[in-house]
């Protein structure tokens, strides 16, 4: 949720702002801008709309320079547009700020500061952070060491809310300061120059060390280096860790889509969830981020679940996955609910957060509060260094490498496949003998192969596609197992399409939405061969008396879901326990082609952001 990158270096800033910028677009594309300072001055450019149109604007007029600052936008106060774009400039002119976040007492600062003579030219949040922080430099006398870092720091002491920033002055050129309270922060060290950006995407191409900013702290680099402060405290530490992905894992490569390549990347992104986690000799999985030894995971009673979106629908069929093989209660929750509801946790309650940016900011907000309980809570992550694995009290790292589709695809299905770790971890605790053990671990390593052959079908997924693309309207449909598979299919659905689409438990056709099935009206039946086929089946009866067409997600060889249904997907024969795994693929290819057909912007659906940092 707006992206933020920042140069200082030898090099020309703008095509290192620009490249950066692309990088980040995932986090929201309603408008960018950047400010490049050199001897002439500060020079801002600001464009409304994708990355290519501040692009075309500097190709136009270029920024020279080898500081800088930029912003791509998704927008929280005050419409997309060329005045609302970032950078916002101070009273003076002279100083630039780009801004992730919300200032929440910013109507009462700008209040104050209008009475004291300033005026604003637009309608954000930001542009009165950027008047305050310049306010504080006016006032400070022009030798002051640090005077861009003082006024920075004396600004953020008045400022509640959220923030990731970077700002630059024009009577202090050779420095950039940063700071983040709540919005990621990343320092890239490279050499002789250094980049600001809210996250290592942005910088992977030019250095593998960063620094992962903690709230509160303060960074300034000049042409000597940088060092950090803390808001709060005396001193800040710093750690400075290596990044662990390469250029090319965030390229497109071959594939015109980033969504349809980190779809077909899932064989191997469910390779990395399991490589090294399971025990063959032990017949159970071994989790060692999670930081507990046995006589704690035993001691667990209850565990509660909490995410957003697509991370949730994986928690749900979480629960099944442990309930059902480890036999302990689950509880999924809206991270956005359960961190304001007064939810009873007793001590033996484990909390897990999952979230593929480690960002989320309703996520990161359910973990906080859950361990101002003092309860133990852990993380399921794909962004290693992000806020919710660091703040984590243990965890487990996806590994699926980055994902730069707005709509998440390989993320779900490797949170999917550590519930099963888990599920299994928990079971052999409790439950499980090692021989049961042992063929849940087989299941789970068929996992890549399975997926590999489901994917094998795309064509006939893309021609199923563009026969429904013009619906209006769909329905998924899926029992037990699959039914956190039918709410991510439907949301996919409508998040890249914008078709309406709903997921519901196949039983609850009945009690209403029965209402809507007519002949225009598709259903997405995952239907695999499991203990509720049968009653699947009664169900799709149900759907096709009313002439409801039926594309199917069956078992190879279904001759009964076959000579019912209007077009079948089929999934390769496994258990229900990894069903979900592979059952959630073609729905995932499904959207996509559909999307093509109706040439939407598949990697940027209109509104979305892939990364929500702000409430
Ligand atoms: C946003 C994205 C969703 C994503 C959700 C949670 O809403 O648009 O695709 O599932 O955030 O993201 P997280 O990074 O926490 O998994």
């Amino acid at each position: 949720m707006c992206g933020i990158v920042a140069y200082l270096g030898e090099k020309e800033a703008q095509p290192l702002l620009l490249e950066g910028l692309r990088r980040l677009e995932y986090r929201g594309y309603d408008s960018s801008g950047m400010a490049v300072l050199n001897g002439g001055g500060l020079h801002v450019l600001k464009k409304v709309g994708r990355i290519q149109a501040l692009a075309a604007a500097a190709e136009i007029t270029p920024l020279h320079g080898s500081l800088g600052i930029s912003h791509t936008r998704w927008a929280t106060h005050g419409e997309p547009s060329d005045r609302n774009a970032h950078p916002h400039v101070d009273a003076t002119g002279k100083l630039a700020l780009v801004h992730n976040g919300v200032i929440e007492n910013y109507a009462s600062l700008k209040k104050r500061l209008i009475t004291e003579g300033h005026t604003f030219t637009s309608d954000t949040d930001t542009e009165v952070l950027a008047h305050l922080i310049g306010d504080h430099f006016q006032k400070l006398p022009a030798n002051t060491p640090s005077r861009l870092e003082r006024a920075v720091m004396a600004a953020l002491r008045e400022v509640q809310g959220t923030y990731g920033i970077a700002v630059i002055h024009q009577d202090e050129p050779g420095v950039l300061v940063g700071a983040r309270r709540g919005s990621p922060l990343v320092l890239g060290i490279g050499v002789g120059e250094h980049f600001l950006a809210s996250d290592v995407s942005a910088v992977v191409a030019y250095t593998q060390k960063a620094v992962y900013l903690n709230d509160y702290d303060i960074v300034t680099i000049d042409r000597n280096g940088f060092r950090v402060s803390s808001l709060t405290k005396q001193s800040a530490g710093f750690e400075i860790s290596a990044i662990d992905f390469h250029q090319a894992d965030a390229d497109k490569g071959e594939f015109p889509h980033y969504m349809l390549k980190e779809i077909f990347e899932q064989p191997q992104a469910i390779q990395n969830a399991i490589r090294g986690r399971l025990s063959h000799e032990d017949s159970t999985a071994v989790l060692g981020g999670l930081n507990m030894d046995a006589k704690e995971l035993r001691g667990i009673d209850r565990i509660l679940v909490t995410a957003c979106g697509t991370a949730l629908h994986a928690g749900i069929v979480g629960e099944h996955l442990i309930e059902s093989i480890a036999q302990i209660p689950v509880e999924t929750d809206f991270a956005s609910e359960f961190r304001y509801r007064n939810c009873p946790i007793d001590r033996r309650t484990l909390v897990f957060v999952v979230s593929q940016s480690g960002e989320t900011a309703d996520t990161l907000g359910a973990l906080r509060e859950a361990r101002r309980k003092g309860f133990r809570v852990l993380g399921i992550c794909n962004n290693v260094g992000s806020t919710i694995a660091r703040e984590s009290d243990g965890g487990v790292y996806m590994h699926a490498g980055p994902e730069i589709g707005v709509a998440a695809t390989k993320s779900f299905t490797s949170q999917v496949t550590i519930f099963a770790l888990l599920a299994l971890l928990f079971g052999r605790m409790r439950y499980l003998s090692a021989s049961q053990g042992r063929e849940i671990i087989e299941n789970i390593e068929k996992l890549p192969t399975l997926i590999g052959q489901v994917l094998s079908q795309s064509e006939r997924i893309k021609a199923i596609a563009n026969k429904y693309a013009k619906s209006s309207s769909m329905l998924y449909f899926g029992r037990l197992y699959q039914y956190g598979v039918a709410l991510e299919g439907a949301l996919k659905m409508k998040e890249i399409t914008y078709i309406h689409a709903e997921g519901y438990p196949a039983a609850e056709l009945k009690h209403g939405i029965i209402a809507l099935i007519d002949k225009n009206t598709p259903s997405v039946f995952i239907c695999p061969q499991d203990s509720v086929h049968d009653k699947n089946m009664s169900t799709i009866q149900e759907i096709k008396a009313r002439k409801g067409p039926i594309i199917a997600l069956a078992t190879e060889g279904d001759t009964s879901v076959e000579a019912i249904a209007d077009d079948v997907i089929w999934l390769p024969k496994a258990v229900d326990y990894i069903m979900p795994v592979i059952s959630s693929i073609p729905l995932q290819l499904l959207s996509y082609y559909t999307a093509v057909a109706l040439n939407r912007d598949v990697d940027k659906p209109r509104n979305l952001a892939k990364s929500v940092t702000v409430e």
